[in-house]
């Protein structure tokens, strides 16, 4: 039988490289992909070493035209049976949306909406002809309502929470489980891309500060067991249900103080 593969975005730092290490101990075979080919390669000789996972390093820049068509290209060259897809590679800018420069804005939806609708676009029919198959899409408690000064980034995860939520109803009983994994601050890299200047209160973990492990780790459960959505850590649920109850005037004067600075 051949080895199932796991194609995982964002596998350079943070919660996709947790989840890179789960799927590894759970067996699975890898396609690391990130632009930092030193840190993929890094982490597939640990792999390696450590459960003798064979890992494909592919270095892509994914925001760029063209960067989901060669990784596509090259689990197709090589012929890999991708069972698991992990969507986490993307990034956050904070600051008002007419302040920060047009370009990082838009190339936050290539990332973060493009690049993830194009590759699970492709890597999604094999599964459903293999009627087997698991997309843990990496989206954030963002997703569930307006952000103001971190505009963009929010509305990217609420299409991410859409998307993944409709593609899970889409693939009812076909064996394909699709899971928006939704964690609220988490210590990854994410926070210095995502502020030169001052942080914004959310930075400062006013509500927590997630590990990256244990968010992973409910991601990997939450999709293994069929789960549309997954929000990880008590308080981040709390937080959720506040807002999704909340009218949207408030939500976006809440949302507005978190992402505003202190200073
Ligand atoms: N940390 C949080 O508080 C938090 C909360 C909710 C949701 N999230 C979401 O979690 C996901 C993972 O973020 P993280 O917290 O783990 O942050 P992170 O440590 O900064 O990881 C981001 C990953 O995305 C990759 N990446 C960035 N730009 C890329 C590009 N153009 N092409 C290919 N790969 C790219 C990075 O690798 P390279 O730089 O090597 O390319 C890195 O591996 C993101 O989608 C983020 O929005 C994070």
């Amino acid at each position: 039988m051949k080895r199932a593969y796991a194609v995982v975005t964002g596998a350079s730092s943070g919660i996709g490289r947790e989840l890179a290490m789960i799927l590894a101990r759970e067996g699975y075979a890898l396609v690391l992909v990130a632009r930092r080919t030193d840190a993929l390669r890094e982490l597939a000789d640990r792999l390696l070493q450590a459960h003798g996972t064979p890992c494909v390093v592919v270095g892509a820049d994914l925001a760029l035209p063209g960067g989901v068509d060669s990784l596509v290209r090259e689990v197709s060259e090589r012929g890999l049976d991708v069972e698991f897809l992990v969507n986490s590679a993307g990034f956050g800018l904070a600051g008002a949306f007419d302040a920060l420069p047009a370009g990082p804005q838009l190339g936050m939806i290539d990332l973060n909406v493009r690049a993830l609708t194009a590759l699970t676009h492709a890597l999604l029919p094999a599964m459903v002809v293999r009627r087997r198959g698991y997309v843990l899409h990496v989206a954030s408690m963002a997703a569930f309502q307006p952000g103001p000064l971190m505009a963009v980034y929010y509305a990217t995860k609420a299409y991410v929470l859409s998307l993944s939520s409709a593609l899970h109803e889409e693939l009812r009983g076909k064996g394909v489980h699709v899971t928006a994994l939704c964690p609220g601050y988490t210590e990854t890299e994410f926070a210095s891309r995502a502020a030169d200047g001052p942080k914004p209160r959310l930075f400062e973990g006013p509500f927590g500060r997630g590990d990256p492990r244990q968010v992973a780790e409910a991601g990997f459960r939450a999709v293994k067991r069929g789960r549309a959505v997954v929000v990880p850590g008590l308080r981040n649920r709390l937080g959720t249900w506040f807002m999704l109850l909340s009218p949207r005037a408030l939500q976006v004067r809440i949302t507005r103080y978190i992402n505003s600075s202190a200073a």
